[in-house]
């Protein structure tokens, strides 16, 4: 028999869910993509790249127009300089990257610390490089970070922190104040980050979002992820990017032309194209999801589940305990085959679940299937 690596990995909850979903046609608010196609031109050009014959490997780190692009906007929304050639990095999906940079800073016995409820990738490579996660809740009331545990928790092992702004599943935003902090005690402590951005653009009510590029120490230690999959509502793309200093970025090509070697040569390519015509897309999104959020949020006002609206990621978590005392794994289930809607429990991002009652409902979903879902929903 094969000695298990990841012993207490199994199905993650999303192929799970999702499975169930479809297996009792319900409505599927668990899984995070959009259930609306991407804009026409990035499918048309994406066609036209296939078409062309742009179909063989690209460089390792990826196409230089796409990169460009990106080094476009990174100085345009964060007002920050990076090297397309020596701090960019295109990598088949912000997991990937998050995996290759786990890779090139863990070593066996180093500690990393995550913040619960955490995004379930982060556990595995951590363990798989032969590193020790150290799992520091967040709060309870709103899901900020609290500093003085995080500082607590460093040990002469800890080599790296993760963190995940805006955060899945909670929909928290990291605020300037708390990347001042993580700046502070990373210079203290000389440790990595990783810093999560995958939702960058999705933050609402005015809110900014404050990246790990603007804190010049922090760059300085940083792997900045990001993922086009959600900028661009193309997650099947698996397609991202990782901003880090010339240094780490040589660290992770390293670790990425052995795990890929490239990511998807058209999909780059369309990409770079829809980047170069449509450089104000991003600054759409904030709005488009807000008002799908709103919506939601709003047709939720008759049900008795307790609703504080997301800051951001497509995310929103409702608290259900006016409606039941039940765990939130065996209520999501339980919802999803009597009342045909299915959501995420958040427990399941946890070490160490909190006395919370959550449930996490993706709202990247048309109108009309989140007015039906807030329907079933006030019925219960
Ligand atoms: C917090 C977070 N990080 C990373 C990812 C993965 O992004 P990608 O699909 O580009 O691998 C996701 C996707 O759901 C996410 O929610």
């Amino acid at each position: 028999m094969l000695e298990s690596r990841l012993p207490q990995v199994g199905t993650t909850i999303f192929t799970r869910m999702s499975g169930l979903a479809a297996e009792c046609g319900a409505l599927n608010l668990s899984q995070g993509f959009p259930d609306f196609d991407a804009p026409p031109a990035l499918l048309e050009a994406m066609a036209r790249h296939v078409r062309e014959g742009h179909n063989q490997y690209a460089p390792m780190p990826g196409v230089l127009r796409l990169r460009e692009q990106v080094a476009a906007q990174v100085r345009h929304y964060r007002g920050v300089t990076c090297d397309p050639e020596t701090e960019i990095t295109i990598l088949p999906g912000a997991t990937a990257g998050i995996f290759c940079a786990v890779m090139a800073c863990v070593r066996p016995g180093d500690e990393v610390i995550v913040l619960d409820p955490c995004y379930d990738s982060y556990q595995p490579a951590i363990e798989l490089a032969g590193g020790r996660a150290i799992h520091v809740p967040l709060t309870t009331a709103d899901f900020a970070v609290d500093w003085e545990r995080v500082a607590a928790a460093i040990s002469p092992q800890t080599r790296l922190v993760m963190v995940n702004s805006p955060h899945n599943p909670s929909g928290s935003v990291l605020a300037a104040a708390d990347l001042a902090e993580l700046e502070q005690l990373c210079e203290r402590h000389n440790l990595f980050v990783i810093s999560d951005e995958v939702y960058e653009h999705l933050v609402y009510d005015g809110r900014q979002h404050h990246s790990a590029l603007q804190f010049p120490a922090l760059r300085q230690r940083s792997f900045a992820m990001f993922s086009f999959g959600k900028t661009y509502s193309v997650t099947g793309w698996k397609t991202g990017y990782c901003v880090a200093p010339p240094a780490l970025t040589a660290e992770l090509r390293k670790i990425h032309q052995f795990v890929c070697f490239v990511a998807v040569t058209p999909v780059q390519m369309a990409i770079a194209d829809f980047m170069a015509a449509e450089p104000d897309y991003p600054a759409s999104l904030a709005s488009f999801y807000q008002a799908k959020r709103d919506l939601f949020c709003e047709a939720l006002a008759g049900s008795r589940l307790r609703v504080t609206p997301s800051a951001g990621t497509y995310f929103q978590l409702l608290d259900y305990s006016p409606v039941s005392d039940q765990r939130d794994t065996a209520l999501a289930e339980d919802w999803t085959r009597r009342h045909g809607i299915a959501s995420i429990p958040i427990s399941t991002f946890y070490e160490t679940p909190p006395r919370q009652r959550f449930l996490r409902f993706c709202f990247a979903k048309q109108d009309e299937v989140l007015l039906r879902a807030a329907r079933i929903l006030c019925a219960i």
